[in-house]
């Protein structure tokens, strides 16, 4: 285990029981859509579910990228989001769009996103993750369920299998805690 590791909270099995369930849970619900069905990467953190869960979709997919911020280089939400990369293409009213997400923190990044796409035309938008902490969603702010969740885990800073501490540790294949004492030294 990495050294800056407290503890596995999601191991290597696990994410591949979840993966595998989740793609089960995509090719039943748009069997029959009759439109393209865009899996909608939200880089970075998001990269390496995205990889394994594409494969396991025995439907057509598409992929896509787009860029978003909403946090700074700690542990804490900035509050608002900038879009860094676009999704730039003319047949939206066509499309299904998943986003694929790493994890739900505020749930600012993907309420903001749902709106967004729908209003560029998006035929549906729907929303996938991996972890989800709603411990960490106020309610009265944003009041947000994702479409499809990979676990729900307490409210702990994780990184690995994508997910970043000041861009460190995305390669890790497990889901960890990182030891507080790395962020607060
Ligand atoms: P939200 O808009 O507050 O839901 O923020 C979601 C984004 O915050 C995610 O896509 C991550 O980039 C980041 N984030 C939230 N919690 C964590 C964490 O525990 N580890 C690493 N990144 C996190
Ligand atoms: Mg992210």
């Amino acid at each position: 285990m990495n050294k800056d590791v407290l503890s596995i909270l999601v191991s290597e099995d696990e994410i591949d029981t979840i993966t595998t369930r989740i793609a089960a849970e995509i090719d039943r619900d748009y069997a029959d859509s009759g439109k393209k069905l865009l899996l909608l990467c939200i880089l970075k953190g998001s990269v390496v579910f995205m990889g394994d869960l594409m494969k396991k979709i025995t439907l057509p997919v598409e992929i896509d990228f787009m860029k978003v911020s909403s946090y700074g280089a700690g542990t804490a939400s900035s509050g608002r989001v900038n879009i860094l990369l676009d999704l730039h293409r003319q047949d939206l009213p066509d499309v299904d769009i998943v986003i694929v997400e790493d994890i739900i923190d505020s749930g600012r990044t993907l309420s903001y996103l749902i709106d967004y796409l729908k209003l560029k035309g998006a035929n549906s938008v729907k929303t996938c993750t991996l972890l989800d902490k709603p411990e960490r969603r106020d309610p009265s702010l944003v009041d947000f369920h994702p479409d499809y969740c990979g676990t729900i885990i307490p409210d702990e800073f994780v990184i690995g299998y994508g997910l970043d501490y000041d861009e460190q540790y995305r390669a890790l294949p497990y889901v960890g805690i990182l030891k507080p004492e790395v962020y607060t030294k």
